[in-house]
Parts: C-alpha cells; structure tokens; sequence
C-alpha cells in the first residue's frame, strides 16, 4: 500500500515549518511578538453586548462591517481592503492566487519565515537574497530575480530594523511582480510603506491585530491594495473566514485606538530599559523599530535559550538564519516580566562569562 508520505505533493519535501506554540500557561513567552502589555479592551465591550445567541448564523462572507471600517481608518476604498484570520492567511492567499508552479518568489534572508513556507507550499521555486551586513535590502539582487512574487517585511522581523523608504520604493516600482510588503510591526514605528504600496499597480500591504492591537488569540489580519489585486484574492480566500465575534472585537479595536497607541509608548520605554540592561550584560543589541529586541549573545545562542526554557522563559533562537549566528529575539513586555527575564537571566550570562 502506498504510504501517505508517498502520496504527498512532492514540493512538500523541502518543507520545514517552525513549531511556534507553547502552552505552558506558567511559561513567560517572550518568543512571538505578541502585545504582553495586556488583551484588548474591545473584547471584553464586545463580549458585553454581543448576540451569542446569533451563532448559529453564517458571519458576514467577507466581514464587510471591519472591511468598511479599515476602509475609512486607512482612506481607502472598502473594495481596496480584504481581511483574513490573522494575516498569516493572506500570505497564503496571496501565493494561492498568483503563483503558477515554479514561479519565483524572490525574499531578503533572514525575513519572516512563512513567506518562504506558504510559497513552497503553493509549488513556488524560491530565491533567497542576504541582506547587506547592515541589514539594509538588497534591491539590485531582489530585482535580479525577476521574480513573480517579492516578499518584504517592514520592519523586518527578525533584525528588528526598518529598510530604507527609497529601497522598498525602488522594488515596488522596478518590480513587474506582486511585491507584498508585510507591515506587521508597522504599528510600532512612525512611517508606513502604504502609500508607496498604493502607488504601484501590483503592491500588497499587509497588516496584523495580532501584534500592537492585542489580539492574536483571537485570529485577525487585513491587506490593503488595489481593487483589481484585491478582486483577484478574493476569489481565493476561505469565505466566511472571519468568525462574528472577532469581527466585532476588530473593529472595537480601531473605535478605541487610544489603547493601542498608549500601549506602544509603553512598550517603547520598556524596550529601551531592556536594551540598556542587555548591552550592560554584554549583548550587542540591534536598534529596534519593533516590540522585540534582536542581540548577539555574549554565550552561546542555543544553549541560553534552551537554559531559559528549562527556567520557564521562552525567547527565539535566530542562530540557524543566515548572519544571525548567536543571536536570539526576545518580545519586550511590561517591567514585571522583564525583571523576571532579567533576574533568571543575569546569573546565566555571569556565570558562563566568569
Ligand atoms: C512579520 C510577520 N508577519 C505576519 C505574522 C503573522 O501574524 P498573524 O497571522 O498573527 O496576523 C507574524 C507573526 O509573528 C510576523 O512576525
């Protein structure tokens, strides 16, 4: 009998996925970016007022109510705006409705591994640039490609930093491919790549709740491009992918922005703290525009993260990208957990140092 591994789409082969989850509840999980500062207010509204006993019904097909709603937030049109459950869904969709077997999607390393994961699942044949020693992009290298689809991430998740507004303009512009820009973080920095995204025929932004609107558990991403690009998903994407009850909480989320936006401040000073206490102990800790630091481990990366574990402390171990050898990514919380992190911490870097 066939085995199932034999049965398997055979790009699938190469396919490795990181295993993300943890659920530990006592764990401290500084190894996803998700908003530590607290959950959403909106839920708790939402969840007041909310019709439960509507749950029988079908939500919206293409949660028109968040679409209208991110419409008017960004100033665009509500066909400009798809939603997904969580923007790890329209990565998929994007490669699901423009990639053809073989096609090249064309990424900087290191960058956020699920574009490479949803392109090799989708039977896209994959190019990776390095990034320059400074972590600036590539773009003649990314260009070289010509690729069908380029995936950047701004600011780039694991190094922490923003590209250049010129080089992200000049492959959007220069591009004959989808150039999909993912600004997952963007909440966290001061510039966003939207309007460059908007002013090229073939750019797609991508955004989170996950990250500073506190969400994650509760599944919400959106992409924002132009209609005929947006058209074109949605003839892709799961209908009714969406469920009522986030929908509701989403756009709670955006009527009540104020909670956003006070929370990056306080995640901005506590990643200062943290960046100053981590140099002290002798990591080289990236200049960050995002809610977590990127650091080179003054020990060895692998063995720190495995001890934090066994210590009930979860940050990321960068050391297999390319350039990052040492180096680990930890999400910056309130002080509490960073005293905590720091305190279990400080004996392990001493230790191995003395
Ligand atoms: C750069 C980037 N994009 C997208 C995602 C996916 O976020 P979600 O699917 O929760 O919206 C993440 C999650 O860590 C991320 O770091």
């Amino acid at each position: 009998m066939t085995s199932a591994g034999e049965l398997r789409r055979r790009a699938l082969e190469t396919l490795s996925r990181p295993s993300y989850s943890l659920t530990n509840k006592d764990m401290l999980l500084l190894n996803d970016n998700a908003n530590l500062f607290g959950v959403n207010p909106a839920v708790e509204a939402v969840a007041e007022a909310f019709d439960f006993t509507r749950l029988w019904a079908y939500p919206s097909e293409n949660s028109d109510v968040l679409r209208d709603r991110l419409a008017s937030e960004y100033g665009v049109s509500s066909d400009e705006v798809i939603v997904g459950n969580g923007s790890d869904e329209l990565l998929d969709v994007v490669c699901k409705t423009f990639i053809n077997q073989c096609d090249v999607m064309c990424q900087p390393t290191p960058t956020f591994s699920m574009y490479k994961f949803y392109a090799t699942v989708n039977l896209a044949s994959i190019r990776e640039k390095a990034l320059l020693a400074d972590f600036s992009l590539p773009v003649d290298a990314i260009l070289g490609e010509e690729a069908k689809l380029i995936a950047l991430c701004q600011p780039n998740n694991p190094t922490a930093n923003l590209f250049d507004a010129r080089d992200v303009g000049r492959v959007l512009c220069e591009s004959d491919g989808i150039v999909l820009v993912d600004e997952a973080y963007g909440d966290f920095c001061a510039s966003s790549a939207l309007d460059a995204v908007l002013g090229c025929e073939r750019g797609i932004d991508v955004r989170t709740f996950s990250k500073a609107y506190g969400i994650a558990g509760l599944r919400a991403g959106f992409s924002i491009a132009r209609k005929e690009l947006v058209d074109e998903m949605r003839r892709v994407r799961t209908p009714f992918g969406l469920n009522s009850f986030t929908e509701a909480v989403a756009v709670a989320a955006l009527d009540n922005i104020k909670w956003m936006t006070e929370k990056v401040a306080e995640m901005k000073a506590e990643r200062s703290y943290l960046a100053g206490k981590l140099n002290s102990l002798g990591f080289i800790v990236q200049a960050s525009e995002c809610n977590f630091l990127l650091c080179k481990s003054p020990v060895e990366g692998p063995g720190l993260v495995k001890d934090l574990r066994e210590r009930g402390i979860a940050i990321r171990d960068c050391g297999a990208y390319p350039m990052l050898k040492d180096h680990v990514r930890v999400t910056i919380g309130p002080r509490p957990m960073m005293a905590r992190f720091l305190e279990v911490l400080e004996p392990m870097v001493s230790k191995e140092m003395s």
